[in-house]
């Protein structure tokens, strides 16, 4: 018998799959989804891994498995299944990123799914919109890509695809998510792609692993890469703001007057 060899083999907490997993999670650790297996076929040192990457905008009946399988794998949520079947009715809408494994055989490495909400006032830069026309956010509400693809910009592929869905869609104003605060991975990677953290909800997500966490609200104005750039950026959130303390005081003596009318 080995003396040096512990016991017990401790994992780090570094090793789990996914960030969104708690620090301390003894969950993450082993892949429950195909794709992994699958991959062991191909050499990926040896492969030019763009000319084989595609994205698609739908999901069929016959993805649904792995795309429950990677979300057990990327998230410590369950997700339910009335979650699924939104996704295969297109209610919430999907990017997703697939690799060819060989001319016969596609796998699916990364997913975004999002859905289009109403827009909500206090996220928006300028407020006096609010009162023109009906603009929504359009909310991420998961995003992954597997192990073996990561830091190699497929999640960037994904966001630049919806960024450009979202700035063909006139309405539509900004793009937002919640994630949990340890999740410094997920953090990087929003920041980088132009995120700003605006909020923090205090226990949002109430039951991980039996904790409760908060959770930042991340921000991408639309908006923002068109017209602001430097001084013009200046100048309209300049303007903007007496713009906004008018609207509150408007909305403020609008919700006085209906209390007194109750
Ligand atoms: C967050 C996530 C989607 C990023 O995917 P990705 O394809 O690696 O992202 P990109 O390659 O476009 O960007 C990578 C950048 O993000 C950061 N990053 C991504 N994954 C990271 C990791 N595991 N550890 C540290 N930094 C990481 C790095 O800054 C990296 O930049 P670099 O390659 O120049 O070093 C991926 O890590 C993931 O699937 N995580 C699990 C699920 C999750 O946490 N989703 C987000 C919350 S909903």
């Amino acid at each position: 018998m080995n003396e040096n060899k512990p016991l017990i083999q401790v994992r780090r907490s570094q090793d789990r799959l996914s960030e969104s997993f708690p620090p301390d999670s003894q969950n993450n650790f082993e892949y429950i989804a195909n794709v992994h297996k699958l991959l062991e076929q191909v050499d990926l040192k040896k492969i030019n891994i763009q000319s084989r990457i595609t994205l698609r905008n739908f999901v069929e009946e016959e993805d649904m498995e792995e795309i429950k399988n990677l979300h057990k794998e990327w998230f410590p949520l369950p997700y339910h299944d009335s979650y699924y079947d939104s996704i295969l009715k297109n209610q919430v809408k999907s990017i997703i990123v697939e690799f060819e494994i060989s001319k016969k055989q596609k796998v699916i490495i990364g997913c975004l799914f999002y859905m289009s909400k109403p827009c909500k006032q206090k996220y928006l830069q300028f407020r006096y919109k609010y009162l023109i026309d009906d603009y929504y956010g359009v909310y991420i509400t998961t995003i992954g890509v597997i192990n073996s693809f990561r830091s190699q910009g497929i999640a960037k592929m994904m966001m630049d695809k919806l960024k450009e869905i979202c700035l063909n869609s006139p309405l539509v104003q900004y793009i937002y998510l919640h994630i949990v605060t340890y999740n410094n991975a997920g953090i990087k990677y929003y920041e980088r792609n132009g995120f700003k953290a605006i909020e923090i909800k205090r226990d949002h997500y109430s039951d991980i692993e039996g904790k409760q966490y908060d959770a930042y609200v991340y921000i991408y104005h639309l908006n923002n890469s068109s017209i602001k750039v430097g001084f013009f950026n200046d100048l309209f959130t300049c303007l903007a703001a007496p713009v906004n303390s008018i609207i509150d005081l408007f909305k403020s003596a609008k919700t006085k007057f209906n209390k007194q009318k109750q």
